[in-house]
């Protein structure tokens, strides 16, 4: 396999969402990992719906949409100061373990993030992990004011890079996500840290590993 560039999905792959389990335990004792839970489903749903509604909101409107829905579901209270500390906190998100030294290793290819993210909620979170210094093309969906996994996002790593879907890999934690980038036409790699199966939506990623240790010898690198 020889790819050029390889494009990586943020949040859930690179950073991990459930980092704000402790801030959200701090507010709401004991009801931290259920607060991120219902927190992360519902922002994804959210994203899925309006692309269906045609009613494109940027990701932060969405998370903190999320936020709001989590908590009421939950009755928990939320008030400003909450939504404010939890929003910061999604900028500051925690990296994966395995991220700092597989990047390392793929330093010869070009290397990107495609994201849901909106440009203000990607830009603190790269410079505070210190991502920016071997990721070179941070892209988000707001560009094309839809969503994951629509075809006209994937693009947008083909139009960045200019270079064929054939020359990319794609790396997400999302099942969907990565199911959606090999529809496109990308080589992608499905990091399945938690043993899901491959969701059946008629096409399957290329690869699946439970790690990104294992992506630079997949890739030759
Ligand atoms: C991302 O686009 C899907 O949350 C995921 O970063």
């Amino acid at each position: 396999m020889r790819l050029a560039a390889v494009a990586f999905d943020a949040y859930g792959t690179l950073f991990d969402v459930h980092s704000v389990v402790r801030l959200c335990d701090a507010l709401w004792p004991g009801k931290g990992a259920a607060v991120s839970q219902a927190w992360r489903t519902k922002q994804l749903e959210y994203t899925w719906l309006r692309t269906l509604m045609g009613r494109y909101a940027d990701f932060a409107s969405v998370t903190e949409d999320a936020l709001r829905y989590a908590c009421a579901s939950l009755g928990l209270a939320l008030d400003a100061g909450r939504v404010s500390q939890l929003m910061e906190a999604y900028r500051r998100l925690a990296l994966f373990p395995d991220v700092a030294a597989t990047l390392e290793r793929l330093r010869g290819l070009r290397l990107a993030i495609l994201s849901n993210g909106s440009p203000s909620m990607l830009d603190p979170l790269v410079a505070h992990s210190g991502l920016d210094a071997s990721i070179g093309d941070v892209l988000s969906v707001d560009a094309v004011k839809t969503y994951k996994p629509s075809p006209i996002v994937y693009q947008l790593a083909v139009d960045r890079l200019a270079m064929p879907a054939s020359s990319i890999g794609f790396v997400s934690s999302n099942g969907w996500d990565a199911c959606g980038a090999k529809a496109f036409g990308f080589t992608v790699f499905w990091i399945n840290r938690t043993g899901a199966p491959v969701d059946a939506l008629g096409v399957a990623p290329d690869h699946v590993i439970d790690s990104l240790a294992r992506l630079p010898d997949l890739i030759g690198e």
